[in-house]
Order: C-alpha cells, then sequence, then structure tokens
C-alpha cells in the first residue's frame, strides 16, 4: 500500500542528476544490435561513475516502432526487444541498490494503432466501450500533424477520420473519455507499484484540446493550429486527477510540452495548478533554429542567453527548471552550439554554461562523451519518421546535396547513433551488426579512450557534477546575468549569502579579452574549474584583476568568490 509523502520527500529531485537513456541505441547484452536492459544492466556503474543520482528511460514498452517507442502497444509490459519484466525488475532494484532513481516515460496523448484499445474503437458501434476512447470524426478540420501531412486519416474499417498529432500509426487518445484517464491512473499505479520513482510526460500539454477542435488560422500552419491543441480548457483539471495518484507515491512529474512559454509553464509548475515538478523547455533549443531543427538558422549564443534566462529569472524561487543541451529528439549540441573542430574545449564549455544553472541537469547518453552529429548518405539510411517528412516536403527546388546538409543538421537520428563504446568493431556497441549506423569518429571519441583522458569532456562532467553536489550555493543559490548582450561571453553568477560562484564560458573560436563587470575586481577569489587545465591552475587566485581576462576559444571556468 502507498503511502502519502510530504512535498519535500520527493524533493530529492532538486538535488539530483538525471542520465537519460534512449535504450535500443545504448548497450546490446543479448547479441542482436539492439540495445536492450541486459545491457543497460551491466553499464550501471558507469552511468553512476558518471554522479549521476536518477535515469529517465525513454518508452520501454511493447511498439511496433513507428517512432521508436512513442508509439505504445502495450503500457504495462516491456518490449521484447529490450527484455521482459524480470530484466526490467532487475535493473531496476540494481539502480536502486546504486542510489538511483528510475524515472519511466509516459506517453498518453496518443497509442500505437497497434494498441487493443484501438483496434477495438475502429470497429465503433453503439455499446462498444471502447468507441471514445480516440477522437474521431465524420470530417476533418485544417490540422496539420507534426510529423507526417494532415492531422486526420480515413479509417476505412470505421468509416471515420481520426485524429493523430504526430504520425499516423499515433492516434490521439480522447482524453475527455473519463475511462480514458482511469486506464492513465491505472498505468501510473502499475508502475509506481512496481517502484518506479516518477514519470517524464510526453506532449502532456497535449492532452486537452480546445473544444469543438476549431480551424487554426496562422501563417505557418502548424504553429497557428497549435494553439488549438496545447494548454487546452481541461488540461489543469486532468493534470490533477494524475497528480493525485503520483501524489500517493511521492512520485516524480516531469512534463514536456513543446511550444511551452514560460508563463504557460508556470501554470503547471505552481499555485493551484500545480501538476508537475519540473517541465523541459524548448526555448534554449532554438537558438540555431525557428520551431525545429529542420528550420535552421545561424547560431547566437544572445538567443541561447535570453532564453535560459527568461526561465531562470521567471522560476527563480516559484519553481524549479529542469536543464538540458541534448536528448533523443534534437541532434548532438556540440554540432550545433559548439564547434567539431573545438571538440574537447566546446564540449566542456557547454557542460560549463548548463550545468550550473538553477534547476536539475539532464546527460543524454553520449553528451559526455561529446558524441556530435552523424552524416549519411543518402535520406533512405535516416530512420526518423520526421526527418523522412522535412526532407520529403520542404525545400524541394534544392538540390538533394542541399536538402541532405540540412537533414544533417537537424536529424533526430544523431542523437540516436550507438553509444560510442570503445574502439573495437560497433563502437563496443555490440558484437553483431547494430540496429543503425555508428558514428565513424568512434575510434576517437568513446568511452573506453575518455577514461584514459583525465583532461577530457567524460572526466569534466563527472568534475562538473561533483562540485555542483557538494555546493548548496550551485543547487539553491539565486542566479544572475552579467553582460547579457556580449555576443561571445555567457556569465552568470549564484549566489546564496555570501557565497557566490561566477560561470564565465566564452563560445568565440578565437582568443578574446573579457572585462570582468564592475563589482568584481578587487574580490578575493578561488578558481574552481577550469577547462583549460594546462593553461590556469584551480585554487586561489588572489584578487580578481582590474585589467580584465584573456580567454582562449571556447574557455570556460568557475570562480568561487566571498561578497564582502
Ligand atoms: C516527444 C518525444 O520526445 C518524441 O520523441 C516523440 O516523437 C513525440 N513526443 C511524440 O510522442
Amino acid at each position: 500500500m502507498a503511502v502519502k509523502l510530504a512535498d519535500d520527500k520527493r524533493e530529492w529531485y532538486k538535488t539530483a542528476v538525471f542520465y537519460q537513456i534512449w535504450v535500443r541505441s545504448f548497450a546490446d547484452g543479448n547479441h542482436d544490435g539492439i540495445g536492450d536492459l541486459y545491457g543497460v544492466y551491466d553499464k550501471l556503474d558507469y552511468i553512476k561513475s558518471l554522479g549521476a543520482t536518477a535515469i529517465w528511460f525513454n518508452p520501454l514498452y511493447p511498439s511496433p516502432n513507428a517512432d521508436y517507442g512513442y508509439d505504445i502497444s502495450d503500457y504495462c509490459d516491456i518490449n521484447p526487444e529490450f527484455g521482459d519484466m524480470d530484466q526490467f525488475k532487475k535493473v531496476l532494484n540494481r539502480a536502486h541498490e546504486l542510489g538511483m532513481k528510475v524515472v519511466m516515460d509516459l506517453v498518453v496523448n496518443h497509442t500505437s494503432d497497434e494498441h487493443p484499445w484501438f483496434k477495438e474503437s475502429r470497429k465503433g458501434g453503439d455499446d462498444n466501450p471502447y468507441r471514445d476512447y480516440y477522437i474521431w470524426r465524420d470530417k476533418p478540420n485544417n490540422w496539420d500533424s507534426l510529423f507526417e501531412g494532415d492531422a486526420w486519416e480515413y479509417d476505412d474499417v470505421r468509416g471515420q477520420y481520426y485524429l493523430h498529432l504526430f504520425a499516423k500509426k499515433q492516434p490521439d487518445l480522447n482524453m475527455d473519455n473519463p475511462k480514458v484517464r482511469e486506464e492513465v491512473k491505472n498505468i501510473l499505479r502499475f508502475w509506481l507499484d512496481l517502484g518506479v520513482d516518477g514519470f517524464r510526460e510526453d506532449v502532456i500539454n497535449f492532452i486537452s484540446k480546445k473544444e469543438g477542435l476549431p480551424n487554426g488560422i496562422g501563417f505557418i500552419p502548424v504553429i497557428g493550429q497549435m494553439h488549438n491543441y496545447k494548454d487546452g480548457p481541461h488540461i489543469h483539471e486532468y493534470l490533477k486527477e494524475f497528480r493525485e495518484v503520483c501524489d500517493e507515491y511521492g512520485a516524480v512529474q516531469i512534463g514536456e510540452g513543446p511550444m511551452t512559454t514560460v508563463d504557460s509553464a508556470l501554470n503547471y509548475l505552481s499555485g493551484r495548478t500545480k501538476s508537475m515538478d519540473m517541465m523541459f523547455s524548448f526555448d534554449h533549443m532554438t537558438a540555431d533554429c525557428l520551431f525545429t531543427e529542420y528550420m535552421h538558422r545561424p547560431f547566437k549564443l544572445i538567443r541561447l542567453k535570453k532564453a535560459l534566462s527568461r526561465w531562470q529569472y521567471k522560476l527563480a524561487d516559484r519553481a524549479w527548471n529542469s536543464l538540458y543541451l541534448e536528448n533523443h529528439d534534437h541532434p548532438r549540441v556540440i554540432s550545433r552550439y559548439g564547434s567539431e573542430k573545438f571538440h574537447r574545449a566546446s564540449g566542456t564549455c557547454l557542460a560549463t554554461a548548463y550545468m550550473f544553472l538553477k534547476g536539475t541537469p539532464f546527460i543524454y547518453q553520449g553528451q559526455e562523451i561529446g558524441m556530435t552529429n552523424i552524416r549519411l548518405k543518402s535520406i533512405d539510411d535516416y530512420v526518423d519518421v520526421s526527418s523522412k517528412t522535412n526532407y520529403n516536403k520542404y525545400h524541394l527546388k534544392e538540390s538533394v546535396a542541399s536538402r541532405l546538409h540540412r537533414i544533417h543538421l537537424s536529424s533526430r537520428d544523431s542523437a540516436r547513433t550507438p553509444m560510442q563504446w570503445d574502439s573495437r568493431d560497433n563502437a563496443g556497441f555490440s558484437d553483431v551488426k547494430p540496429w543503425f549506423f555508428v558514428n565513424p569518429n568512434y575510434k576517437d571519441i568513446n568511452v573506453a579512450a575518455e577514461e584514459e583522458r583525465p583532461d577530457g569532456i567524460l572526466n569534466y562532467y563527472r568534475t562538473c557534477v561533483k562540485l555542483r553536489a557538494k555546493s548548496k550555493t550551485l543547487i539553491h543559490g539565486s542566479y544572475k546575468e552579467y553582460d547579457p548582450e556580449n555576443p561571445l561571453v555567457y556569465m552568470y553568477e549564484r549566489n546564496l549569502g555570501k557565497e557566490s560562484y561566477i560561470i564565465i564560458c566564452s563560445f568565440a573560436k578565437e582568443n578574446i579579452p573579457f572585462m570582468l563587470p564592475k563589482g568584481f575586481a578587487g574580490h578575493t577569489a578561488k578558481l574552481v574549474l577550469t577547462n583549460y587545465p594546462r593553461k590556469r591552475k584551480t585554487g586561489e587566485i588572489g584578487i580578481l584583476p582590474k585589467k580584465g581576462l584573456r580567454l582562449s576559444p571556447y574557455e570556460a571556468m568557475v570562480i568561487k568568490m566571498k561578497r564582502k
């Protein structure tokens, strides 16, 4: 029987560092070329060695893989490609023994069209209990899906259209139906009874759609229409029901919501409508694109800083931020916001820039060794449904090479190449041919090689995690940005009482001078972290210089300072 926990009992997430696992590409333990829970089990000590205290698993459930696990055909089982329930329990127990929490992906905006509910619902019929589990209409409205053309698909069996905001094989559930909400609560209880610690909740802001499903207007259709299906009129009412179940177990809830603005996020994170402990922001993921990576534009540090600061300032003491630069939906961050040429420097600089913000850091598999985007020869080599749609729908007048380059910059597949463990064949991911292409740079970029590099990206991540873990200021202190208009340097302070940490990150590809803002020179300070250890020594640096600093390409540092 679950015991209701006081709110602060679940606040473990505030001091946590999450490691995110997209299992299919993490480690193959049963020699079939597909990552699985046997592979995960073997790597739990590695994850622990990063200092991670929690794991978020992307969907592990049975799925036909139209959207690699986000099209679920059974919510209460394990995809046989990944193992079985016994293996999951082993992983869960071992993770717990190692002091790591486990968070599952909850995907209830839609199911797979192969889910038994949908198979029943298609049959229609007045006394069919599944009849209204999905959103059926005689006439579609003008909505577009995010992944595959029109948001409506005609179903011959039922003789009606069903709504799918994502791929055709992902029909949207009708959350207005109380029976569907009961199903969701049963799913929550099923996993919580097994002992999981919480959920990352997929496109959770889409589960309540505007009454009557009105046509959308706007220049870019999907964006104009999205206002009709995000943050709908009953969203907080439904989420309250789910929250009550999670409250019984003290389970953490992390919401994912495309197009969530900081103001709408606050409605999920605070006040009477609080249903989530954290929300994933998308704002800072558009520093090199508009809306999605496919609409590429040159990276601008100012855009990144503005987005990060907006969330830091607005949430401040009212709510808690989630911090990430990579996940399974975005290309690799070194290839985007850093530089493959300055691989180590930019990888460590990016780590510094986000790990010390106020909030809970998430590290995505491979990010900690600086994995980069893959470049494939033909669109047929890519497997992600949204990459294929983008390629076939936009910029059709451009050459194949140019369209492929766009895919190279934007595809989610870059985050989904097999994890690079060592320099053996298949990057040590599997001893047979992997299900997807391994990035050819694996001989140089891999875990084993990084273990041998004291100043490499992997060990730098470990140092960041340790530094954050032992400092109240870095966890709970306030945030202040300096020099926001500086296009090359990101500088912020975390402060608690008299103690401050100053984080300085140069995103320039050349040496640049940097003047400390007023109020810093003359203070006694200590350098606690540098990504240029041959140039600077950590330890006392005495009085901060008046003449400023000379920063190397992607140089980053953390300075600890006592304020008078
Ligand atoms: C967000 C998930 O992160 C993404 O991978 C998925 O394709 C969509 N939601 C649809 O479930």
